[in-house]
């Protein structure tokens, strides 16, 4: 899944969100002069280590299109296909990793039927046709087991009433409409994606009292790249086609993430079965395409209070309409939603090669499973990418060469319910994770466009921006730029911060150093298909990346961080901009405090302190690393720089969400992907409640105080 467009209330730079978007107010366009002027003494073309021009030479843009087109001519959905499972474990098997399934039984869902129909003002029907269309360009969408719209973990339901337009669907929108004396209560909500994670939406308008949402794409995310603008629509052109729908899982991704049966442990045959109302919702919902969605809020024009004068932001988007909340009288939507729940297996593909120091572990990870038959950006871009790079170390491999520490990759499943193969493996597997893991790398998306992005732990960043210094990309037909150059030529050198919705939750929140990259569109790139079935092979040749030379170019970056977090005699982590990054969101906390008029009732003094002494241990260690010369320092040093961040994990986890136990960073609670940092104490600010707010204090700062005592040499 991922996408992220949400900008989040406290943190450095627009969170887990790869995919630059144009629902971003000022998306973020590539200046070369900052790019090139950044260059400083690095030398073009970059000069490589032995291994890592083994390493490089191996990617080909030629190989990589064809492990993409296998895994994008077959349906992949969730539990569908263990064959796709076992192909990808039998691909890295024959470039030297040891490789096999991991399998899980858990509860998903299928989609049956659904139908809508609307009465409209004059008392005429309205009855769409909800499918996307069928394009004779792109063979994959007339497959005859294509997935239907649908939202994973919708459940079964019929709802017929009234319908109100709620805008993104965030609780402030709905506070808004309360205020404005919007009756909510037995309506349907007419929602637009983009901001919170959908199923948050739905969570939303359940609390409100509604019994069934839609939802649709605006026209207003594409930016200028429009077929009002003139641009032809897919197949025919960059823009958006008019029929594509975004289906998507409607689990309440902030509570928790995996298996909604078995919050906590790892899903067998033999499981317990826990209480799943926790994370699902009760009402139904569906997604439609802005085509469907238009006369939807036109026959709300002039009813209820105009867009306008409802005044939030992202209320009113592009369509022909006033974007008017309702109801209106005698304005109604009928639908339904049939689902099949199932309890099933579902198959991760996991390859290894044994270090020489197995207690220390890096992990490279990847979903497999996509909502359509095609996936050919989200996720096996990513999936493709894998294989490369597992082609690449074989190369190494065949040289004789062994890395220190054991590398592990993961082809998941299930990732789009809510990272459910990965959060059931980490939960089977987390007593040896955390006393092993150096750092969980993800990669979902690999191409969504060309701008690269990274979201990362702090201790990462460094090696991160380091490794993309060797990696030459032609961007937008520039021979002369790596991919660090494009990136900070879009991020001035800012990382992200992690927030939810890939598989990276499960290992961060257990104190484990993580990574998620991937490179999406700018605001003048062909539009993105998520999660439509115009997420193809096809459309990723002709408009996403035709000649897969983003696919190499995030390849050849994750190989070179793979390689040097497996094999450097020190593990290569800036623990000393950790301390950096706790102090900038201490001081965002500090800034929310006082526009809370908090400042005297909430002491945040034990948290400057913990973060000084992480401050104390970070350059003790540091100072130890520059002087450390035998294998016994090293080892000792390792396993600091291991183990450390395990102290960041709060014993019970946030308030109301014991799965999200990471005191510096968590998804919003009503964002869902976007991050939220010091969540125990900001969010419990935010909701007015200065007591909790002190004990989360407390707690965070013991956190922080454990992670410096791990450290401290
Ligand atoms: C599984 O995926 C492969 C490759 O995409 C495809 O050839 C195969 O038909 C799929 N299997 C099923 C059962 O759909
Ligand atoms: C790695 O080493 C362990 C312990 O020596 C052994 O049990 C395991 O089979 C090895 N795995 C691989 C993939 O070689
Ligand atoms: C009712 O309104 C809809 C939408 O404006 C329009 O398409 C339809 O033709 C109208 N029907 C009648 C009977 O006026
Ligand atoms: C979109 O088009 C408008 C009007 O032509 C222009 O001012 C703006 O710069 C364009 N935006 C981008 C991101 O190109
Ligand atoms: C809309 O809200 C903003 C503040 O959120 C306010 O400054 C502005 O005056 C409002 N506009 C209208 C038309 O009410
Ligand atoms: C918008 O809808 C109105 C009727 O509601 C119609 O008169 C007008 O032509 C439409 N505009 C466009 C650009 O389609
Ligand atoms: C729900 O709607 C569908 C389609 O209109 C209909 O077949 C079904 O009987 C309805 N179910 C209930 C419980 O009303
Ligand atoms: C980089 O390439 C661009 C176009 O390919 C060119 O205009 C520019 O002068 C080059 N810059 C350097 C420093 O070589
Ligand atoms: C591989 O990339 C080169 C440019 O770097 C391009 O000329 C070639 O056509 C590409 N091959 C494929 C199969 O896309
Ligand atoms: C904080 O105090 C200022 C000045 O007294 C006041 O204007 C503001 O509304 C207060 N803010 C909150 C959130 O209470
Ligand atoms: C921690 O150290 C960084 C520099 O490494 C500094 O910027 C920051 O202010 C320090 N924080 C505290 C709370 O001392
Ligand atoms: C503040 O949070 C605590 C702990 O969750 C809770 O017991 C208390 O009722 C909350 N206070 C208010 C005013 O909501
Ligand atoms: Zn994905």
């Amino acid at each position: 899944m991922k996408i992220n467009k949400a900008l989040p209330l406290l943190v450095l730079q627009a969170g887990s969100v790869l995919a630059h978007t144009r629902e971003d107010s000022n998306p973020p366009v590539f200046d070369p002069h900052r790019a090139l002027s950044k260059r400083q003494e690095a030398p073009f073309p970059p000069i490589l280590e032995p291994n890592e021009a083994i390493l490089l030479n191996s990617f080909d843009n030629a190989t990589i299109e064809s492990w993409s087109y296998y895994y994008t001519h077959g349906l992949h959905l969730a539990g569908t296909n263990k064959s796709q499972s076992q192909w990808t474990a039998d691909r890295w098997s024959e470039f030297g990793f040891t490789s096999g399934l991991a399998s899980y039984y858990v509860y998903l869902n299928y989609p049956v039927s659904h139908s809508l129909t609307a009465t409209l003002a004059n008392g005429s029907t309205y009855t769409p046709l909800l499918e996307e269309e069928v394009l004779a360009e792109d063979e994959v969408t007339s497959y005859p087991n294509r997935v239907p719209i649908f939202n994973g973990y919708s459940p079964s339901g019929n709802a017929s009433a009234e319908y109100v337009y709620v805008g993104r669907g965030q609780k402030v929108d709905f506070e808004r409409l309360r205020t404005l004396g919007v009756q909510l209560e037995g309506k349907i909500a007419l929602s637009r994606y983009g901001g919170p994670f959908r199923g948050l939406k739905v969570k939303n308008a359940q609390d409100y009292g509604m019994i069934g949402v839609i939802l649709f794409t605006d026209t207003a995310d594409d930016g200028n790249i429009t077929e009002a603008n003139g641009y032809a629509a897919y197949p025919y052109g960059p823009a958006r086609n008019p029929t594509y729908v975004q289906r998507g899982s409607v689990e309440f991704v902030s509570t928790y993430s995996g298996d909604p049966d078995t919050p906590g442990y790892a899903s067998k045959l033999d499981s317990p079965r826990a209480d799943r109302s926790v994370v699902i919702p009760r009402i139904p919902s569906l997604p439609i395409s802005w085509k469907t969605a238009q006369p939807l809020l036109q026959a709300l024009d002039g009813h209820g209070v105009d867009g306008k004068t409802v005044n939030r932001t992202n209320w009113v988007g592009k369509l022909n309409a006033t974007y008017s909340t309702g109801p209106a009288l005698g304005v109604t939507i009928s639908f339904s939603n049939v689902a099949r729940d199932e309890i099933t297996w579902i198959w991760d593909s996991i390859g290894i090669i044994n270090g020489t120091n197995q207690d220390e572990v890096v992990i490279l990870g990847n979903h497999r499973d996509a909502w359509i038959v095609g996936g050919g950006s989200d996720p096996n871009s990513g999936s493709a990418v894998l294989i490369e790079l597992a082609k690449a170390f074989g190369a190494l491999l065949a040289t004789g060469w062994k890395p220190k520490r054991t590398i592990i990759l993961a082809s998941w499943d299930a990732e789009e319910y809510a990272s459910v193969g990965s959060t059931e493996w980490v939960e089977e597997y987390v007593p040896w994770l955390k006393g092993s893991a150096i750092a969980y790398l993800n990669v979902d998306q690999a191409v969504s466009g060309p701008d690269p992005g990274l979201s990362a732990t702090p201790e990462l960043h460094d090696v991160v921006a380091e490794s993309l210094k060797k990696v030459v990309y032609p961007y937008h037909g520039y021979s002369n730029l790596t991919l660090y150059d494009v990136w900070y030529g879009l991020s001035d050198g800012e990382f992200g911060v992690l927030g939810a919705g890939s598989d990276y939750v499960a290992f961060l929140h257990n104190g484990i150093a993580s990574l998620d990259t991937g490179a999406g569109q700018g605001p003048n790139d062909p539009i993105y298909h998520y999660h439509s079935s115009y997420d193809t092979f096809h459309w990723m040749k002709t408009f996403g990346d035709p000649y897969f030379t983003t696919h190499k170019a995030i390849g050849q970056h994750l190989a070179i961080l793979v390689y040097h977090l497996a094999n450097d005699d020190i593990i290569p982590f800036n623990v000393e901009n950790y301390g950096i990054h706790l102090t900038s969101y201490l001081n965002d906390l500090r800034d929310l405090v006082e526009s809370e008029n908090a400042t005297t009732a909430l002491n945040l003094s034990p948290l400057e302190d913990a973060i000084a002494k992480f401050n104390a241990s970070a350059a003790a260690i540091t100072a130890f690393i520059q002087t450390a010369a035998t294998e016994v320092e090293f080892k000792l040093i390792n396993s600091k720089l291991r183990d450390f961040s395990r102290g960041f994990v709060s014993q019970g986890g946030l308030p109301t969400r014991e799965f999200y136990k990471h005191v510096a960073f968590a998804p919003g609670l009503d964002t869902g992907y976007a991050p939220v940092t010091w969540p125990g104490v900001t969010e419990a600010v935010q909701d007015g409640n200065l007591t909790l707010a002190g004990s989360w204090v407390l707690k965070s700062a013991r956190a922080v105080e454990v992670a410096a005592g791990i450290l401290a040499p």
